[in-house]
């Protein structure tokens, strides 16, 4: 694991930033992009730039089931307002919140992931040690998937929804093996509520019960922390 800790946040974007343009000069094809507070200082600096997004793909971590595309707390939406309206894609695809059979949607996002393999690939991290929604206990072969969203995580997504019932329970995420498939991962994170999983993750066994832990044993990722998230590391 390559390990970086930075001033602030912007510094730290500004690297992801780098390496994301130094990848579209390299000729990558396919962006595994994020949602979360962690990568907005990033879009912004992608939809402020020059780079040109319109002959490749992103496909994105996961979505809430049962939403629409078109509902303000979709990921959809979500990617729409800070990405896509200002970097459009050639194709950008997340999964189908609204399809609620899951062994099609499954299979259809599954196929999109082996068509289009990710070159690089941006994480947030839960507090838990999530990555996408892959909760503790997730199985580390697992591709895509429906997952019960944790406690933990229901109450961190609560801020953007009007009370705790309107949080969706359930959401379809790529899974561990998924993500491990990209080229270069690069993971965010930022703040003190985030640098107990850090630390896990890093210095911790790699363990199912610690989702993020998987990506000590990944040959490209690079974790990028501001001083809070890495404050418990030795
Ligand atoms: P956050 O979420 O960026 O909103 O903290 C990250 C995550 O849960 O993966």
């Amino acid at each position: 694991m390559n390990i970086k800790q930075f001033e602030t946040e912007e510094l730290a974007a500004s690297y992801a930033f780098d390496r994301i343009a130094a990848n579209l000069d390299n000729g990558a094809k396919v962006f595994g992009l994020a949602t979360g507070s962690t990568p907005l200082s990033l879009y912004r600096k992608l939809s402020q730039s020059s780079l040109d997004f319109s002959r490749t793909t992103s496909v994105n971590l996961d979505e809430y089931y049962g939403l629409a595309a078109n509902h303000p707390q979709s990921y959809h939406q979500y990617m729409e307002q800070n990405l896509f309206q200002y970097k459009p894609f050639e194709n950008s695809y997340l999964p189908n919140g609204t399809n609620l059979e899951v062994n099609s949607e499954i299979q259809r996002y599954n196929r999109i992931l082996s068509e289009h393999p990710i070159d690089l690939q941006i994480l947030g991290i839960g507090r838990n040690g999530h990555i996408g929604f892959n909760e503790p206990g997730s199985d580390f072969t697992a591709h895509t998937q429906l997952v019960n969203l944790t406690e933990s995580t229901i109450q961190a997504n609560q801020r953007f929804f009007e009370s705790a019932d309107q949080v969706p329970t359930k959401a379809y995420s790529m899974g561990i093996a998924s993500i491990m498939a990209a080229k270069e991962i690069i993971l965010l994170a930022f703040g003190t509520d985030k640098a107990q999983a850090v630390r896990d993750m890093i210095q911790g066994p790699v363990s199912e019960d610690l989702p993020a832990s998987i990506l000590q044993k990944h040959p490209n990722v690079t974790i990028l922390l501001d001083k809070a998230a890495a404050s418990l590391l030795n």
